[in-house]
């Protein structure tokens, strides 16, 4: 006797706002994604700061004409359903929507900072409008580009572990700059090559000043239970004219120049800083290479030797992939409940 075939899930409909180095690569993700009968994933509109493509369906025509090209792509996903937004911007402005969104049933999927490493008001925004709303915020793209960092730390609080502290190598274009500036080239020319490989910010000047990293660390902070403000982090600025007398002094130290993160938790007191260390070759954080991240995590189990979590932190391709894992968890778990 022959099965009788399953329906066909309704499928989930996805608007991605930013279509630059990571929105493009996860668009050829997605397409390339072969549709599974019980995941189907459907690209129903795209924007960035130009323009809104509208996939198959006329409802964008109907958003208000005031709205921009983004909240045109949003709109066009309708109303019932699976509905995600997948941002890979770098815009405020998308990132003060992200709690809006999730209040009107929408998923949010993220590759941008701005969200939950902005201020403590949006990402308690961000908290509190998924809780009531029963939506999720997918957010493995933003710190270590899909390296289970985020989701270590969630286990480990939900196992009923304290987090001491954290240390990370956290931006892949710094440490891709630090690994290759040898003094052949200005370090101009080192940072040009790394956006046009694309592993840097929109703007290099936010990995250069440290605020990417700042972000991250407040990401980070905030997910291990840390009630972090903006302004705690003491954050270190790389100045590219100080960079070769600084990789010279670390050569001769027998040591590796990183641009480190760490938080530490003492009681109630929290330190958080992000700056230039030189490390010593034994130093967990000192291996790895290109663009690698590397973080330490101490908590109540992982007292002496902390646990350790590295691979690559930037670029397109992984960060795409992350964007992608957390859609397709939002679909499966949309997909068992349904
Ligand atoms: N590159 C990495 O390795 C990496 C890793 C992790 C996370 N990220 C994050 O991924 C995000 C995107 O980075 P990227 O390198 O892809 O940047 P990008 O190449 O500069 O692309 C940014 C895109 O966002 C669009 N955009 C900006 N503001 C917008 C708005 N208000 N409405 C609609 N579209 C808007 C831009 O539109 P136009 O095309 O019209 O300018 C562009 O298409 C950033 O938040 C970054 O921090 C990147």
């Amino acid at each position: 006797m022959s099965a009788v075939p399953r329906p066909r899930a309704a499928p989930v409909r996805i608007a991605l706002l930013g279509t630059g180095t990571v929105g493009t690569a996860f668009r050829e993700r997605l397409h390339a994604w072969r549709d599974e009968p019980r995941t189907p994933l459907a690209l129903v509109a795209e924007a960035n700061t130009r323009t809104c493509r509208v996939h198959g369906a006329a409802t964008a025509a109907r958003a208000p004409v005031a709205v921009g090209f983004a909240e045109r792509a949003v709109h066009a996903l309708g109303s019932g359903g699976t509905r995600i937004v997948v941002d890979a911007t770098a815009s405020e402005a998308l990132a003060e929507c992200h709690a809006g969104w999730l209040e009107r049933g929408l998923h949010v999927v993220t590759a941008s900072k701005l969200g939950q490493g902005g201020p403590w008001s949006r990402w308690e925004a961000i908290v509190s409008a998924r809780t009531r709303a029963g939506t999720r915020y997918g957010d493995s793209a933003t710190v270590g580009a899909g390296l289970p960092l985020l989701r270590s730390l969630r286990d480990l609080r939900a196992a009923g572990e304290r987090i001491h502290a954290i240390a990370g190598v956290l931006s892949g274009s710094l440490a891709w700059l630090l690994a290759r500036h040898d003094g052949s080239r200005p370090f101009a020319d080192w940072v040009g090559e790394a956006h046009a490989r694309g592993y840097t910010e929109p703007d290099p000047g936010q990995d250069l000043s440290g605020e990417d990293v700042r972000r991250k660390l407040l990401i980070l902070a905030r997910a291990a239970g840390h009630a972090l403000a903006c302004d705690i982090v003491q954050v270190e600025p790389l100045l590219p004219a100080a960079m070769a007398a600084r990789l010279e002094e670390a050569r001769i130290a027998g040591g590796r120049l990183a641009y480190v993160a760490r938080l530490q938790c003492d009681g109630d007191r929290l330190l958080a800083r992000a700056g230039l260390e030189c490390l010593a070759p034994g130093d967990p954080l000192a291996h790895g290479g290109e663009t690698d991240n590397r973080v330490a995590i101490w908590c109540d189990r992982y007292r002496e030797r902390p646990l350790l979590i590295q691979g690559p932190g930037a670029g397109a391709g992984v960060t795409a992939a992350a964007l992608l894992d957390d859609v397709l968890a939002i679909a499966r778990g949309a997909a068992l409940t349904s």
